[in-house]
């Protein structure tokens, strides 16, 4: 999930009382400074934002702050930090939607509390809005689920190519619905009255591969006791779907090309070769490409396959598909299962929704089962999702639940993180591989992690 936007306004700039503190705590947020209203609203029309924190330095200048980015913006969360406080202007503020109003002088003790809340509450609305669309009209096309602009490209893409039987290449990761792809493009097709016929090509044993794909005739070889006709020809009139093509060994990579460019295929042992009509839908989460450049798939098949690619966007990048996929697998697992059981609950919906989901819409499909399965209740929780997948998401979850257990647990994380690698620079002098020797941490994850509290090695060199 992406950090909170936050936009900051202060006449004194970077330097205002308690900006500096702030920016040095919530790093990994992304704190925006402008000095006066205007630039304010121009950083506004032009940039989505999370939350405002309005600051007034001369008094009574609050109110026309806060109505000058009404106006950009009605609805964005604002904190108003006023350095000559007053409950008449408390009352305004409060009164035009604003939800925090602090004193000065309080606003480093209180201002990252604030934040959290608002930012909270509004994520938690913005949850609340993705589960009811959920329910009141999910989006589905050709057993897709999901309406992000990413997935609403897929579709477009299968609309616009289904009918003309041209073949396509299907890429994504693992468990982001590249047969899914494959069976929309049939259905959609003059074909989809004739077989479908799916082939897992690493599967199929190399020394059976020749006569499983173009069949074979009675005696070919030992054991072909009767003629029998292969994947291929079995298609005849429908689509075959090669699904995951770059595990399959160079000879028959060879063969295949050849029965894409003729149309024709010669079982194993024939004299004759047979016209078939088929079109050819691959799918693979392996890069063809660098294959390709290291030998192990032929160029030549690889362009004839690739004239049209359908690439499949991870599920951590759908954003609110998240939501929606969730409650319609909640809903499902629960029928099939007979409980009571409808949808998820919007703190297990936020974790969900912050994890990054490696195994994509099948791990979802899994993980949202197996919490159905285990559930007490009428809606599945965090308590019964995986262990790994809440503590994956505990690094974001302060913005989700303010001050409980996964807050309190990610704010110790984060001061024993900074203190720990405080300490292992200084012993090292700031060298960065030695400290990861030491620390037995890859080299990558702990410049990731300096980055996320902001020390440089340079800092920690023996001057
Ligand atoms: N957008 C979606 N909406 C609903 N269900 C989906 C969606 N995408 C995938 N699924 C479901 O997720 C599961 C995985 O999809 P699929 O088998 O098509 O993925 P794949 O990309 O072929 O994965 P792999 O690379 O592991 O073979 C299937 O059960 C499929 O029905
Ligand atoms: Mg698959």
């Amino acid at each position: 999930m992406r950090q909170p936007r936050i936009l900051v306004v202060d006449a004194r700039g970077a330097t205002g009382l308690p900006y500096a503190a702030l920016v040095a705590r919530l790093q990994p947020m992304d704190l925006r400074i402008e000095r006066s209203a205007a630039a304010a609203v121009d950083a506004l029309r032009r940039n989505g934002w999370d939350l405002g924190v309005l600051t007034a330095r001369e008094a009574g200048s609050a109110a026309a702050l806060v109505e000058a980015v009404r106006q950009a913006d009605a609805e964005l969360p604002l904190v108003v930090v006023d350095a000559h406080p007053s409950v008449a202007m408390a009352r305004h503020c409060l009164q035009s939607g604003v939800g925090d109003y602090l004193d000065v002088d309080d606003a480093e003790k209180e201002l990252e509390g604030a934040l959290v809340r608002l930012l909270s509450a509004a994520r938690r609305r913005d949850a609340e809005e993705v589960l009811r669309r959920a329910v009141e009209r999910p989006y589905s096309f050709e057993g897709f689920l999901g309406e992000s602009p990413a997935m609403r490209g897929v579709y477009s893409i299968i609309e616009r190519v289904a009918a003309s039987s041209v073949d396509v290449l299907v890429t994504g990761e693992t468990g982001t619905g590249k047969e899914l792809v494959a069976r929309a493009l049939h259905q959609r097709s003059r074909r989809a009255a004739a077989p479908f016929v799916p082939v897992d090509c690493g599967a199929i044993p190399d020394a059976l591969m020749e006569s499983e794909f173009f069949g074979h005739e009675k005696g070919a070889f030992t054991g072909a006791d009767a003629r029998r006709m292969g994947l291929v020809e079995f298609a005849d009139g429908g689509t075959l779907f090669l699904d995951e093509i770059g595990e399959l060994p160079l000879a028959l990579q060879a063969k295949l090309l050849r029965v894409l460019q003729e149309r024709r295929v010669r079982r194993v042992g024939a004299r004759h070769e047979t016209s078939v009509d088929v079109r050819v839908i691959a799918a693979t989460s392996r890069n063809l490409e660098a294959m390709v450049d290291r030998g192990e798939f032929r160029r030549d098949l690889f362009y004839r396959i690739h004239v049209v690619r359908i690439d499949l966007p991870p599920l951590r990048e759908r954003g609110d598909d998240i939501g929606l996929l969730a409650e319609f697998f909640a809903n499902r697992a629960a029928q099939e299962m007979g409980k009571t059981v409808s949808g998820l609950s919007i703190d297990a919906y936020q974790v969900l929704k912050s994890y990054h989901w490696p195994g994509n819409v099948r791990e979802l499909q899994n993980v949202v089962r197996r919490a159905v399965a285990m559930t007490r209740s009428a809606k599945p929780d965090v308590e019964d999702l995986p262990d790994d997948i809440v503590a994956a998401a505990g690094r974001i979850l302060p913005m989700a639940d303010g001050d409980g257990f996964f807050a309190r647990r990610a704010e110790h994380v984060t001061k024993f993180e900074k203190h720990y690698l405080t300490d292992l620079l200084t012993r090292h002098h700031g060298d960065v591989t030695a400290a990861a020797r030491d620390a037995k941490l890859p080299r990558g994850t702990l410049y990731r992690l300096m980055k996320t509290h902001a020390l440089d090695g340079a800092a920690f060199r023996a001057k």
